[in-house]
């Protein structure tokens, strides 16, 4: 089974030039790429910031590209979007019963469950109570399938000190439902803008990269505004190839785009 991994799209609206390359030339050639190559994959799963403020004009934009897709898409919210636009714009989307835009479903015997880790005008994630109450049912009702885990925010430092400063902040509460829970096979991230991996607590993690533009790889600053660009990265995508029992092969993708 083959399923695609978006992130970071960060769209303004349609005639929005302010902030280059125009993050919807970018994913309109992402998207072609998919399509012309991976109109196959089973499903595209679009790990948050969608939109870069958050705005109604930039998630008609979204609704506008992801229709385009060849395959059904899911998504979630990043640091960058607002609950109720993306709700609004996307009503087809679930949500748990306290608005947050928790939701899980079985593809190709796998079970996807997507978790909303942002916080409301700030950067950082979290996952409070209600969230981990959510992901403790969610997880008991469906013990015997491999799981996959996707969140918009990284919930361990990664070694880059502005990024690691607005990961994800309930790390040993999450580390603990991974550790009750071992059918949870793989976590699908965001927020980094750039293709890592890596192993934390035993489960292996991609980081999908951007499909406008990548964050610079700076390990010595702590400040955005402080942050040295080295090599730019090309707006990207992956593919994941999986099976019934949770194996994953992941595939960084990027597309020309000048
Ligand atoms: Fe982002």
């Amino acid at each position: 089974m083959k399923f695609i991994h978006l992130s970071d799209t960060h769209l303004l609206a349609r005639d929005d030039l302010s902030r280059p390359p125009h993050a919807g030339e970018t994913l309109r050639a992402v998207i072609a790429e998919i399509n012309e190559y991976h109109a196959d994959a089973e499903i595209c799963v679009i790990t948050g910031d969608i939109t870069h403020h958050g705005r109604p004009e930039q998630y008609d934009h979204a609704v506008e590209l992801f229709a385009t897709l060849a395959m059904p898409f899911i998504i979630i919210p990043g640091n960058h979007d607002i609950r109720e636009p993306m709700l609004a714009a996307f009503p087809e989307t679930p949500s748990d019963e306290n608005g947050f835009i928790n939701h899980g479903q079985t593809i190709g015997g796998i079970r996807f469950v997507m978790l909303d880790t942002i916080v409301p005008d700030a950067h950082h994630g979290t996952l409070c109570d209600a969230r981990f109450d959510w992901l403790k049912r969610e997880l008991a009702n469906h013990r015997d399938l491999p799981t996959f885990l996707f969140m918009h925010h990284p919930p361990l430092d990664m070694g880059l000190p502005f990024l690691d400063s607005i990961r994800m902040d309930a790390d040993v509460e999450l580390a603990a439902i991974l550790k009750d829970n071992p059918q949870i096979k793989h976590i699908f991230l965001g927020h980094l803008h750039r293709p890592s991996n890596g192993i934390w607590q035993g489960i292996p993690f991609n980081v999908g990269g951007s499909s406008q533009k990548g964050e610079p790889f700076d390990m010595r600053h702590e400040k955005e505004e402080e942050l040295v660009e080295r090599a730019p990265l090309k707006p990207m995508f992956g593919i994941v190839l999986t099976d019934p029992s949770g194996n994953v092969r992941y595939h960084y993708e990027t597309v020309q785009f000048d």
